[in-house]
């Protein structure tokens, strides 16, 4: 099939790499003249393990390419994509349309023959009705039809979660349509991928419904955690205790700083707008979007709380920027809470991330950036963990604590063995773990 993908950030490049590993010809177009550049050149912009080797590989086997030419590139295309970014609107909360919007009114340029625009953006329900009318003011309706096909990627495990899902979910109303998806993703039907048809609004609400689920489920533990560490139990042996139940599931349920991605914080948002305006409030939800922004500030006052009840004049060596690892990605990272917070109480921050450093360094002020982890925790007088690269697993604790002025580890992702830091003679404050991972 010849696909069109508006939009090559970490959605629409991921989507339209794999789609041309199962042997479509894709186009990505990008407004960003300097980003298709780059793209050309084989230089893929965001940190997403294996996408560049399959940028790559595409790119060369002549199946993938990037313009910013949406004219040339979409006239003979099966199937256009819309995969560009729904930001939350500031203040409002709902969704930010208007990129999705522009790509709709562009696409029905280019509609010649029959087409497929496919809504992969995570949009409110109801959105694609709004994209089919905008369409349908430049293009007869015979020639195009408008399919929900959400994204379930985890980034860091992007490409993964394309070639195998757990589910594809199709919403569509119209069988040509649905034929031209078939084909789309037959690689995943033929290694008996469950792909679920529905219509075009259910397949939206699934999307948010999903996001929001998982980011409850997050929410949940981590006031389990809090209780924990109230009444003395282990959030880590409750939470396997209660996730071999495959009713619950063993996954997303560790406890941490909050959560944050370019996902949650907004699919959250967006639904408790969208509930309201459908006269349908959705309180757990609007209970949840509290309870995650307070967490992190609450995690701040952790810090302080382990540092003896004050950090003004002291060095606090913070490991992990990122909103989780095997990203650069800091959009609503927890740290953008906390780090500000210790400042704020007169500390003076010194960060390390593997990969988040090059963005975190405009978002962070004050901020002071080390080369390794090493390097960070050197002369500090608390160390804290916040997000949990695997380099800092394998850390050597006991050079960890030469380096530290005071041995105070702050684990805000329960790495570390609480036996084991504790024999080394370590103040180790981490979440939920009962009275002794208060420290
Ligand atoms: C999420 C959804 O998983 C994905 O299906 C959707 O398409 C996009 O949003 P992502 O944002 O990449 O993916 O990250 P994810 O791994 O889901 O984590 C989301 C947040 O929850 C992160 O801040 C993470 O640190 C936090 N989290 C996740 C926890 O705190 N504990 C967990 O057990 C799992």
């Amino acid at each position: 099939m010849r696909i069109v993908m508006i939009g090559a950030g970490y959605v629409g490049l991921v989507s339209g790499a794999c789609l041309a590993d199962f042997g479509h010809e894709v186009v990505c177009v990008e407004v960003d003249e300097s980003k298709v550049a780059k793209l050309r050149q084989g230089r893929v912009p965001i940190y997403e393990p294996g996408l560049s080797e399959l940028v790559l590989a595409n790119q060369a086997a002549g199946r993938l390419a990037f313009t910013t030419n949406l004219e040339a590139a979409g006239r003979g295309a099966e199937a256009i994509f819309i995969a560009v970014g729904t930001p939350s609107l500031a203040e409002v909360g709902s969704a930010d349309m208007r990129f999705v919007h522009e790509a709709a009114r562009n696409i029905a340029n280019v509609v010649e023959n029959f087409t497929v625009v496919v809504i992969k953006s995570t949009v409110p329900i109801g959105a694609g009705d709004e994209v089919e009318r905008i369409i349908a003011e430049r293009a007869p309706r015979e020639k195009f039809a408008v399919v929900s096909n959400p994204e379930f990627l985890r980034e860091g495990a992007a490409i993964a979660d394309f070639k195998r899902p757990d589910r594809v979910v199709i919403g569509v109303e119209d069988d040509r349509a649905r034929e031209v998806m078939r084909q789309i993703y037959q690689p995943i039907e033929r290694n008996d991928g469950p792909i679920v048809y529905t219509s075009r609004r259910s397949s939206e609400m699934i999307k948010y419904a999903s996001n929001v689920f998982l980011a409850m489920k997050v929410t949940f533990i981590n006031e389990i955690a809090d209780l924990c560490e109230r009444l003395g139990a282990d959030v880590l042996d409750v939470s396997h205790g209660i996730g071999l139940d495959d009713r619950i599931g063993r996954k997303f349920l560790n406890p941490g700083p909050g959560f944050g991605g370019s996902c949650f914080p907004k699919d959250t948002l967006a639904l408790t707008k969208l509930a309201a305006e459908a006269k349908a409030p959705i309180r757990l939800v609007e209970t949840l979007v509290d309870v995650n922004d307070k967490r992190k500030t609450a995690m701040a006052a952790k810090i302080v709380g382990a540092c003896g009840g004050s950090v003004a004049g002291k060095r606090i060596a913070v490991l992990g920027l990122t909103y989780k690892p095997k990203t650069d990605d800091m959009r609503d990272a927890p740290s953008l809470v906390i780090v500000p917070e210790l400042q704020a109480a007169g500390a003076h921050v010194v960060a390390y991330d593997p990969e988040g450093v090059g963005t975190a360094k405009s978002l962070l002020p004050g901020v002071e950036f080390a080369d390794n982890a090493y390097a960070c925790l050197n002369g500090a007088d608390a160390g804290v963990v916040i997000t949990e690269w695997d380099e800092f697993r394998a850390l050597d604790l006991a050079r960890v604590k030469a380096c530290l002025a005071a041995p105070i580890i702050v684990d805000l992702r329960n790495i570390y063995p609480i036996e084991a830091m504790k024999a080394l003679g370590f103040r180790y404050v981490c979440v939920g773990r009962g009275f002794g991972g208060e420290g």
